[in-house]
């Protein structure tokens, strides 16, 4: 491939991957503010063959009318709700994406989550810092819950839903799961899952998991309903996608002790503002949306990012294509 594509890079990628890029492309690298400004993505985007963008780059209609060279963009991540898929397709622009390397990351956060909530291991560490120990003394004081037992429900039986699965079993844990279509019975059998309807994974998950995509038909699938038919000792564990719960909802139904806790990678706005109610839960526990976020896995997606991206322009078929 001669050196003659334009790339848009919006966020720095692994330095190798980087490296290789720049071998067949000129690359336009945005340093300046995370995330790339939508005014600065459209102006950018004019002259572009490809993109490299990242989850919180909106690509929607506006910018994908702007970009009218565009042949291609690769997501560095495996959710692709940030891109105007429908649009891009009717423009001809071919899709990649990172799935399947980061099914471990996020499947290994996801048991940390239910570990740090149900053990309540991040409120321990701030009673410690807040030289509050003395406290919490007595034998009662500061009990959580065993997880080992206790039955996990996970919707979405996709890849990450299944590697979770298989973690829980190694903690001892029973799985059941909802998905649009129940996987086949061999394959429940080797990861020993149970397909249930969503009535019966609310009512009777100890802990609920989400792994589902966000789009409209996820969009506060777990809300003030849903919460009601949960258990009243149950956690919430989301890694997925903020929307996917409304959070609002959650909120209420954590005050009110309608569920127990809550795990959390994702929200409905992130960086999470600072007025946000769930900073003052303590039955909370948050992460900052790294559920990918291993220097394994960053690289590896670093790589399949940029392969994609060069195969799509080369006229090949992509690694990973949506
Ligand atoms: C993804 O890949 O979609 C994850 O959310 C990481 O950003």
């Amino acid at each position: 491939m001669k050196k003659y594509f334009n790339v848009l890079v919006t966020r720095r990628l692994h330095k190798s991957a980087l490296d290789n890029l720049e071998k067949k492309c000129n690359v336009f690298l945005h340093t300046g503010k995370i995330p790339i400004p939508k005014k600065s993505l459209i102006n950018k985007i004019k002259n572009m063959d490809g993109l490299i963008c990242h989850p919180y780059d909106l690509v929607d209609k506006e910018v994908l009318e702007n970009a009218k060279n565009l042949k291609v963009i690769s997501t560095f991540s495996v959710g692709f709700d940030h891109i105007d898929i429908d649009f891009a397709k009717l423009q001809k622009i071919k899709i990649g994406y990172t799935p399947e390397v980061l099914t471990n990351a996020t499947a290994e956060l996801t048991i940390g989550l239910i570990l740090d909530t149900l053990r309540r291991i991040s409120e321990g560490d701030r009673i410690i810092r807040n030289k509050k120990w003395n406290q919490i003394f007595g034998a009662y004081d500061y009990t959580g819950t065993e997880v080992s037992g206790k039955t996990i429900g996970i919707i979405g039986m996709g890849r990450i839903g299944r590697e979770v699965a298989k973690k829980a079993n190694g903690l001892g844990m029973n799985v059941i799961y909802h998905n649009r279509k129940p996987i086949s019975k061999k394959i429940e059998k080797m990861l020993r899952v149970k397909y249930v309807s969503e009535n019966m994974l609310y009512k009777n998950s100890d802990i609920i998991s989400l792994h589902v995509p966000y789009n409209k038909d996820t969009h506060h699938l777990m809300n003030s309903k849903i919460f009601k038919k949960m258990k009243k000792t149950s956690f919430l564990i989301n890694t997925s996608r903020g929307k996917i719960v409304n959070e609002k909802q959650l909120v209420t139904a954590l005050m009110k002790k309608e569920i127990q806790g809550a795990g959390m990678d994702v929200y409905e706005s992130e960086p999470i503002q600072k007025n946000n109610p769930l900073l003052k839960l303590e039955n909370v526990v948050l992460a900052p949306h790294v559920g990918s976020s291993t220097n394994e896995t960053r690289e590896k997606m670093s790589d399949i990012t940029v392969e994609n991206l060069i195969l799509a322009l080369e006229g090949k078929k992509l690694l990973y294509s949506v």
